[in-house]
């Protein structure tokens, strides 16, 4: 198995991509790490047991660990690798964390802080100034940027160091920007977390998670959490998740150039009230001026576009995000998250803007004089 430490540093990340998590270049090695379906291995080695290791696993976490810069430690699923940074809040710590995240990590932080674990403060992400007066006494910084799905981008750099000078954990979820397009660990935060479902696998077709640390005593920690809580990911998605990885740099400078045009093409659209995009990545956020009936109608009648939760695959999905009741209220109820996929780009937006027009004509008709 290739050593990510191993790389020289003048590799691209498309090359990266491609290298890394190989077995030896030796005669009948097989190209790629094979899926390893093992539940346990003969004593005396490093791994001994299917909850401990897997060389599948290991190929993806060589090749996620390289591009993110620090030792990956893959989970069953990205709420699976949040629980387990979550888990090094020392009892009653508190977490600082952008009032707009992934719902279900919300959820996770709401439930710890019911339960006594944990106290939560939620804050404004972009507010440089209020994140770092938040951190002081904090045990952990926890974000997001860009914000899912209100697309907020934070002072990644500003926000980390004024956490560390008050001696608190930084952790950032790179699932939107993945680490083609952002490395937070080189900014000095200690921690990265990947839903690997997303952009890494990028076909729909695994549910699966990822930390990345930059101290080898964090990625410890990490592991540690992993065996003992078991929420370890199974052989074949992680065969499948560095399969889609390889891949990630042509279709992110795909689904990237292909949003940039949608963007421009949609914004002033009689429909919309708001066209958001932080100027980098394959999501979108559009804001219905006739709110959730107006996002709810658009959602069904589209051809291409698939309604549907989740995102980064190869196919555009996209959703309105309020109908999840555990979505925060200042998301607007019209607001619908694409996830621009693979597709050309006029095909797209030929599907959208005549499903957006025949929503504008709907919204004119129930409402003639407004
Ligand atoms: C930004 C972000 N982080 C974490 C998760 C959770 O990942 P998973 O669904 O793989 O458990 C999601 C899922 O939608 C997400 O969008």
């Amino acid at each position: 198995m290739t050593d990510p430490t191993t790389h020289p540093a003048d590799l691209r990340p498309e090359t990266v991509a491609i290298v890394a998590g190989r077995p030896a270049h030796t005669p009948d090695q097989p190209l790629n790490v094979p899926v390893h379906l093992a539940s346990t291995y003969v004593g005396g080695g490093d791994i001994a047991y299917g909850r401990y290791g897997n060389p599948s696993w290991t190929a993806f976490e060589d090749t996620l660990g390289a591009l993110e810069g620090g030792r990956c430690v893959a989970f069953a699923s990205g709420i699976a690798a949040v629980s387990a940074v979550l888990d090094l809040v020392p009892a009653g710590g508190r977490v600082v964390a952008p009032r707009h995240s992934y719902t279900g990590t919300v959820m996770q932080l709401d439930d710890r802080a019911a339960a006594g674990r944990l106290e939560v403060e939620y804050v404004d992400i972009t507010d440089t100034a209020a994140v770092a007066a938040a951190c002081a006494g904090a045990a952990m910084l926890w974000f997001e940027s860009p914000t899912n799905p209100a697309l907020e981008i934070a002072d990644i750099p500003a926000v980390t160091a004024a956490a560390h000078a008050h001696g608190a954990l930084v952790a950032v979820d790179n699932t939107f920007a993945t680490p083609l397009l952002q490395q937070p660990l080189a900014d000095g935060v200690d921690l990265v977390v990947h839903s690997a479902t997303k952009y890494i696998s990028g076909h729909s077709d695994v549910v699966m998670g990822a930390v990345v640390a930059a101290d080898p005593a964090h990625a410890d920690a990490i592991t540690t959490r992993r065996s003992l809580g078991g929420a370890i990911p199974s052989a074949l998605e992680a065969f499948l998740a560095l399969r889609g990885l390889r891949t990630l740099p042509v279709r992110m400078e795909r689904a990237q150039a292909t949003a940039a045009e949608l963007v421009a093409r949609l914004t002033g659209h009689a429909a919309l009230d708001e066209v958001r995009y932080p100027g980098f990545g394959a999501i979108i956020s559009i804001v219905l001026r006739g709110g959730a009936a107006s996002a709810d109608a658009l959602v069904d009648r589209t051809r291409l576009w698939i309604h549907a939760t989740s995102l980064g695959g190869v196919e555009s999905t996209f959703e309105r995000r309020r109908r999840w009741p555990a979505e925060a209220p200042t998301i607007p109820e019209g607001l619908v998250r694409l996830s621009v996929g693979l597709e050309h780009v006029d095909d797209l937006y030929a599907d959208l803007v005549g499903a957006l027009d025949e929503v504008s004509g709907d919204a004119e008709s129930r409402h003639p004089l407004t």
